[in-house]
């Protein structure tokens, strides 16, 4: 159809770039690893590509920590690497979105460099700066949500600087006009690059109360982060003017679109929709959270689609860079497989634009890091177990050494099992969970019903979830067992036009009505409508 459109009908792939395809052999992925790759993300057929940063940074947070917008970081390669990245993409209609971090800089970008330097700098309030309460303590009670106060003291200023998140991670102040205008020019520099889009980091805190009062205890009160209600450091109402102008940025091009992480609950989520004039997408994260039941899933399904407003479009997350792999949330000795094949045809077949994570499609899992090899911070500045590597381990590729991503020893340890589940062996398989992902995707590139179509729960059996996706003449049947046995959704009497079930080798029936799912399978069916 001619009005499809990428970032709506599409489907995005995220790429963690240290972790995707190191091509110069220092253990480390790069932009000319992601460009010798593409012939397989043509083959898998997604729309586009979501960066992690790429920009230089000193990598306290990876790349979350960014010293200079407009360049990328040598570990990566360089602008012309980029270009040529970006052209090859677009010569096989592949999308490129790269991750805009507004909140905070690195502490070692010049600006914040400047700012540092006296209290009479032109750039002092390009950031927020405080004097110490009376007692000499942090302004306020804020609590960063890496660890420690929302408050750095500069010994050589007197002052302190809040940092949401590490203490090399200072938070611009939105509120000076200046800061507005160079991050705008910060997305021109690549939106005339030609970057299609944007994913923006942590959005929801670019404004904080301006009186910078303290946040109220929470229901589990404590020094944490989790110890208070975030009414006054996150979700400003404010943060909507930002966004509009933001918007109005991007709609200055054609067709370009952002997606933000707004880490709130589902209802606040939606509304930084605004009116089809703030975010094009805003991540869905309530499946992120959830424990294998088929009621629960049902639910939150029902809940975004119906939270977001008419002119904007939901989305679906299973995982992400912060968060355990879900093959690994739902693994099972037994159940673990079908789970995450059940579980790819969910993200492929429900309403909304989905964003898979690279090496889902094989059904990766997290990796186990011993101590020494430990890179993320959270890991000291929160708690060994809020290490986020595990999640983050290199793509495996084949049964090479160093699983075909690294000449070298990877930054991080691969994750067992690579020597069998990897690229080379999955594309000689055709039962393999690649293959599955990339059914899904032709099917549901050529089925209007799964891009557009409406979405509804349907009544099914205990321990059945099932909906339809109705557009036009037909009509998408979708049921997911999430019981270790069969079950049979009992879906109306139709022909079966079309359609995937996730167990190898096992054949359509030609009839919705006789379709039995084995234990944790799922399918889709198309009918007429
Ligand atoms: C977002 C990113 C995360 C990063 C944090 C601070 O949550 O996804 O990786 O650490 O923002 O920038």
């Amino acid at each position: 159809m001619s009005d499809r459109l990428w970032w709506k009908h599409g489907v995005v792939y995220q790429i963690y770039p240290r972790s995707f395809m190191d091509s110069n052999g220092d253990g480390v992925g790069d932009l000319a690893g992601i460009r010798a790759r593409l012939d397989y993300l043509e083959w898998l057929g997604i729309d586009a590509i979501w960066l992690s940063p790429i920009f230089p940074s000193p990598m306290r947070d990876f790349g979350y920590d960014v010293s200079d917008y407009c360049d990328v970081d040598p570990v990566f390669g360089d602008l012309a690497a980029f270009d040529a990245l970006v052209a090859e993409a677009h010569a096989r209609g592949i999308r490129m979105m790269l991750d805009w971090v507004p909140n905070h800089t690195s502490d070692l970008h010049p600006w914040f460099r400047e700012s540092r330097a006296s209290r009479a700098s032109a750039k002092r309030d390009w950031y927020v700066w405080r004097d110490p309460a009376p007692n000499g303590g942090p302004p306020n009670n804020w609590a960063a949500m890496f660890g420690g106060p929302a408050w750095e003291l500069d010994g050589a200023t007197g002052q302190y600087y809040l940092r949401s998140f590490l203490k090399e991670q200072p938070d611009l102040n939105w509120r000076n006009p200046e800061v507005e205008r160079a991050m705008h020019g910060v997305l021109r520099f690549w939106l005339d690059r030609g970057v299609d889009g944007f994913r923006i980091d942590v959005i929801h805190r670019i404004a904080k109360d301006p009186e910078l009062r303290d946040n109220p205890p929470s229901e589990r009160p404590g020094p944490g982060w989790g110890g208070q209600r975030h009414v006054n450091d996150e979700n400003h109402p404010d943060i909507h003017g930002f966004l509009k102008r933001i918007r109005g940025v991007l709609d200055a091009y054609e067709e370009r679109a952002a997606v933000g992480e707004v880490g709130l609950l589902p209802d606040q989520v939606a509304t930084y929709y605004g009116t089809g004039d703030e975010l094009h997408l805003a991540f869905n994260f309530a499946l992120l959270l959830i424990g294998w039941d088929p009621r629960v899933f049902g639910r939150e399904l029902a809940h975004f689609d119906r939270a977001v407003p008419p002119e904007g479009w939901p989305d679906l997350v299973l995982s992400n860079h912060d968060i355990p792999r879900h093959a690994t949330r739902y693994d099972d000795p037994t159940l673990g497989e079908a789970r995450a094949r059940a579980l790819a045809l969910l993200m492929l077949t429900a309403r909304g634009t989905p964003f898979l994570y690279y090496g889902e499609e094989l059904g990766m899992r997290n990796g186990v890091i011993p101590l020494e090899r430990r890179q993320d911070p959270l890991a000291w500045t929160l708690h060994e177990k809020a290490s986020r590597d595990g999640e983050r381990t290199p793509m495996q590729w084949s049964a090479q050494p160093g699983a075909g991503f690294s000449e070298k020893e990877p930054w991080l340890p691969l994750a067992a099992g690579w020597t069998t589940r990897n690229v080379a062996a999955q594309r000689t398989d055709r039962g393999s969970i690649l293959w599955l992902y990339r059914d899904l995707l032709a099917l549901r590139r050529r089925t209007p019903a799964l891009e557009r179509g409406a979405w509804h729960e349907l009544p099914a059996t205990d321990g059945v979830l099932a909906w339809e996706r109705p557009f036009g003449s037909s009509r998408a049947l979708v049921a997911l067992n999430f019981a270790g046995m069969d079950r049979a959704p009992e879906f109306p009497s139709a022909v079966v036009r079309d359609g995937l079930r996730t167990r190898a080798g096992v054949e359509l029936p030609e009839n919705a009505a006789e379709l039995v799912l084995g234990p944790c399978e799922a399918a889709v069916l198309v009918v007429d409508a």
